[in-house]
């Protein structure tokens, strides 16, 4: 693909310099001897730049100076998000695909050892969980997966859901202001109303995981949502009566997804996490119905560290939960 030309690779260096650097300038001479490469071709990934809508000042003495970031998904905006993750080997990006697990998936049989970020613009088959679709306009939402591949064994690899849901309601906490909250298993909810789903998938063997596929679909722009899905689930732009820079939120994503991705290996970490999701949980302690269950109803005692539903139903009968849903 065009972007993984040498050019392009320049182009998301010299942008994540100029990010590093925001509010000040940085000279062309220091751009290139950091890169390696000629003023020319330092010159010519500005260019670039700007024409997919970056706002870069420049001064003949003091050098280039990132003034507005544009509210577009593009390849090189993620490529640097992937470059800044730590833990990312690569950053993919399409205006259109059926989904980006799916996506996510068949780069994983055709790259063994890499990890990577996949984020569409629009899905023409966006999965939710349950078999269902996940509706996925173009331009509005952030459609988001991620492929890792951590050293684990298969019995571990559910709590990254719980990561994915952590990771996800601390980002938008930051960048929008709101309370998200975490309904069992892993939507986030924000007064109530859905405005995230989390989508894992996993390839293991017996006793090692191959690789894992998260997919975050975040409800950002949206201005309406289909009468269907009305009641149940809200934008974060109809939350907070603005509009959300989707690569903000889509970094502290990446962002805080890196920064929790360890409990899968660390027990310490996985009780720190644990206890943001328990704080951040809408369902603990709440009387829920169980659907699917024969639509029973029960108390939530606890979440485990596995992940679990602990209830207690009120003939004083008590279950461990693995799967499902619950409403509240
Ligand atoms: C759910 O709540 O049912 C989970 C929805 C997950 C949607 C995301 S959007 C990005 C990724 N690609 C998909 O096809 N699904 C996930």
């Amino acid at each position: 693909e065009v972007w993984t030309k040498a050019g392009d690779r320049l182009k998301s260096k010299v942008l994540e310099l100029l990010r590093a650097h925001k509010g000040k300038p940085v000279s062309g001479q220091e751009i290139s001897g950091k890169f390696g490469v000629s003023r020319t071709a330092v010159w010519k990934a500005i260019e670039a730049l700007r024409t997919e809508g970056y706002i870069i000042k420049s001064s003949p003495r003091l050098g280039y100076e990132l003034a507005e970031e544009p509210d577009i998904l593009g390849p090189t905006g993620i490529m640097a998000i992937a470059a800044a993750s730590g833990y990312l080997d690569d950053g993919r990006f399409y205006p259109q695909i059926d989904s980006t697990n799916s996506e996510a998936k068949r780069f994983a049989e055709d790259h063994p050892g890499q990890s990577a970020l996949f984020v569409a613009e629009e899905q023409t088959a966006g999965r939710g969980r349950l078999g269902r679709q996940w509706m996925s306009e173009q331009g509005t939402g952030l459609y988001l997966s991620l492929l890792i591949r951590p050293e684990i064994e298969p019995s571990r690899a559910s709590l990254v859901t719980q990561v994915a849901a952590v990771a996800t309601a601390e980002a938008v906490e930051a960048v929008t202001g709101l309370e998200a909250q975490i309904k069992w298993p892993n939507d986030l909810i924000v007064d109530g109303k859905k405005v995230c789903g989390i989508l894992a998938e996993l390839s293991a063997e017996m006793t090692a995981v191959n690789y894992l596929v998260v997919g975050i679909g975040i409800n950002v722009n949206q201005s309406d949502l289909p009468g269907e899905i009305q009641d149940k689930a809200s934008s974060l732009r109809r939350l907070t009566g603005r509009k959300i820079d989707r690569q903000t939120l889509l970094r502290a994503v990446v962002e805080r997804f890196g920064h929790y991705l360890g409990a899968l290996q660390d027990d310490a970490l996985l009780e720190r996490m644990h206890q943001v999701y328990r704080l951040k949980s809408a369902t603990l302690g709440k009387e829920v119905r169980l659907l699917g269950k024969a639509d029973r109803t029960a108390r939530v005692l606890d979440i485990t560290k596995e992940g679990e539903l602990l209830v207690i139903y009120p003939n004083g009968e008590r279950e461990r939960i693995h799967f499902g849903e619950v409403s509240v």
